[in-house]
């Protein structure tokens, strides 16, 4: 398919296995814009934490789906900046409780076909990198690129460590590497569209690369398509 842009990219794969990092970077470097799809399940938990909703209330939660108005907004670094319902809501949606409650939510199939159309919408024009869990086997079946990411669960609470301590944040590596294990386990075995590669998916496994070698890796596979 032909789109006004250039390709549709889907970068899917694990919390922690640098999809954020990495196809930002990549998005840079091939001036194409950048979706990080999380961002809009993260945004639902945050709704459904602040008006008290059970993550569990199938009806309730696909509600606050349909309430929800989003808006990205291009930035110089790639990133498609997202305000929901009018407001950015940056760093708190980044609280790892936010991410657990999104995992949850993100479980209801009524309420992921809400969001997966949002998705469709900002990126059917392509030039766009899209990361995700469900990109190129759901959101975008047709992707004209698809790369799915892993790494050991070791390695990815090692960096998360890593990243908060740079952030001045406390981190217990028990606690992350348990974390990141529940929220693979609920991911891979959600019947809603759970986490897998797409059968057309390059597989990297970046546990024993560091950012630079990912980000050509990925680079390497757009270039194919667009050669
Ligand atoms: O990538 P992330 O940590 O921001 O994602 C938060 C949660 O959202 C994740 O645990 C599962 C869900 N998610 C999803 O189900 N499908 C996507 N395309 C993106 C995220």
């Amino acid at each position: 398919m032909s789109r006004l842009n250039g390709p549709v990219v889907a970068i899917d794969g694990t919390a922690g296995t640098g999809k954020s990092t990495v196809g930002r970077a990549a998005a840079q470097r091939l001036g194409y814009g950048f979706l990080s799809t999380g961002g809009l399940y993260r945004a639902l938990a945050y709704k459904v934490f602040q008006e008290h909703i059970n993550p569990a209330d199938d009806a309730a939660v696909l509600a606050a789906a349909q309430s929800l108005t989003f808006r990205f907004e291009r930035q110089p670094d790639a990133t498609l900046k997202m305000f929901v319902d009018g407001e950015y809501l940056g760093d708190k949606l980044n609280l790892d409780e936010v991410g657990q409650t999104a995992s949850k939510v993100s479980t209801h199939a009524a309420a992921r076909a809400v969001l997966t159309e949002k998705m469709r919408q900002a990126g059917k024009d392509g030039g766009i990198i899209l990361e995700g869990r469900d990109i190129g086997t759901v959101v975008f079946p047709d992707a004209e690129v698809k790369i799915y990411l892993t790494a050991a669960p070791e390695v990815r609470a090692d960096r998360r460590v890593k990243q908060l301590l740079s952030q001045g944040a406390p981190a217990d590596y028990t606690h992350i590497l348990a974390s990141i294990k529940e929220r693979d386990l609920r991911d891979t075995t959600r019947v809603a569209s759970p986490l897998k590669p797409a059968p057309d998916a390059v597989q990297i496994d970046t546990s024993d690369m560091n950012r630079d070698e990912v980000v050509e890796a990925v680079v390497k596979e757009i270039n194919k398509y667009a050669a």
